[in-house]
């Protein structure tokens, strides 16, 4: 199997760790690890202090899979299947439902990975490419004369990395029936779930929503605890899973036995936990419109509907983002990602404000943007 780098890694390894401020981070505020530990409950905490640092089960400790279950209408426990972060279980999930001969859709521009591994498998690849100029809206009727005899599997991830795109109801449900009347899987990548601007826009999960369809979740972004490596697949195809789980012997065999507790610890605890990120976020996307309004005659802006990132685009002619952001991270220290990074050709940008210190950090921009841009 040969697959390209993924450029967004291999960009936040050159960065990630050495810039002041990382104005383009997906995720939110990482949980500290005192305060998380604040939420147990006595059984948890009883887990936490009597932990033995053996292997743990390979589906996922089954009071995780329990909790993660819960998250979902119809989803039961054993319907479940745990991984080291999101990452992982895409890699095993595209690996077992493609093979040369097969065709997959895939949302773009997006995680690469999404479409990197789908391709790794031998399958063609078809991208679904999302538009500044259409509010980046997934097109039903373009996705459906993509379709070919072949495709085996859509993939689509909403709400969007990097746009911020969330789909409304209407336009999900005739996504679920196209997936259903093609014969093709649907896998649903639903990490930003839970981060709607308006909690009324959420969406059914994937899982709930199809007997065949796949939910992918994970506690890295809406949960800011990035750090345990957890993820999952939800689904009613237990065979699929079943799959799956083979295919994990390959990679990390079990989860991480102390994540797997504190996952317990935070979903249980949900409630306050996405409060928590859903205050960040509310509170730093006003700031973020904010600038986007003094600025509108030098950045474009689609304002998301969810998540904690969009992409904003640099409409000041002859300056490239590429260089522009090279210079402000030398400048400032304020780290965006340029679409380049995704593959994208135009002057966009990933903006993150998922992050505590992003007052500081648009402070930064802001005063760059006025000794470069005015
Ligand atoms: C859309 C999407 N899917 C999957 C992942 C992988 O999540 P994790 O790094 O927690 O495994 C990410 C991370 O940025 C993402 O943005």
């Amino acid at each position: 199997m040969r697959m390209a780098d993924f450029a967004l890694e291999r960009y936040f390894a050159r960065w990630e760790f050495t810039v002041r401020h990382l104005l383009c981070a997906s995720d939110v505020e990482p949980y500290p690890m005192a305060d998380l530990l604040g939420l147990a409950d006595a059984e948890t905490r009883s887990l936490w202090e009597t932990l033995h640092l053996g292997y743990s089960e390979s589906t996922g400790h089954p009071l995780l899979r329990r909790e993660i279950a819960s998250l979902y209408d119809t989803i039961a426990p054993d319907e479940v299947l745990t991984f080291a972060g999101a990452e992982e279980a895409i890699f095993c999930l595209l690996n077992v439902t493609l093979e040369p001969g097969d065709h997959a859709i895939v949302t773009w521009p997006g995680y690469q990975s999404l479409f990197e591994v789908a391709r790794a498998t031998g399958a063609e690849v078809t991208l679904h490419e999302l538009h500044e100029s259409d509010g980046w809206a997934l097109d039903i009727d373009r996705l459906r004369r993509q379709l070919t005899p072949m495709t085996s599997l859509i993939v689509v991830n909403v709400p969007h990395n990097p746009t911020g795109m969330l789909p409304d109801r209407e336009t999900f449900d005739e996504l679920v029936t196209l997936a259903d009347d093609a014969g093709a899987r649907l896998l649903v990548d639903e990490v930003y779930r839970g981060l709607e601007l308006d909690e009324a826009d959420r969406l059914p999960a994937g899982a709930d929503a199809s007997g065949r369809a796949v939910s992918l979740g994970v506690m890295s972004k809406a949960y800011a605890l990035a750090g345990l490596r957890i993820g999952w697949l939800a689904t009613h195809d237990r065979e699929l899973l079943a799959r799956a789980a083979a295919f994990k012997d390959y990679t990390t065999i079990c989860s991480s036995a102390p994540s797997e507790i504190l996952s317990i610890v935070a979903l249980r605890a949900r409630n306050q936990v996405l409060a928590r990120s859903r205050r960040i976020v509310a509170g730093n996307i006003e700031r973020v419109d904010g600038f986007f309004e003094d600025w509108a005659d030098r950045f474009s802006w689609v304002r998301p509907r969810a998540g904690s990132i969009g992409f904003p685009r640099l409409t000041v002619p002859g300056v490239t983002i590429d260089d522009w952001a090279a210079d402000l991270v030398e400048a400032e220290g304020v780290l965006l990602l340029p679409a380049s990074q995704f593959g994208h050709p135009g002057n966009h940008f990933r903006l993150g404000f998922g992050r505590t210190d992003l007052p500081e950090a648009l402070g930064r921009l802001e005063s760059y943007a006025t000794r470069t841009l005015r």
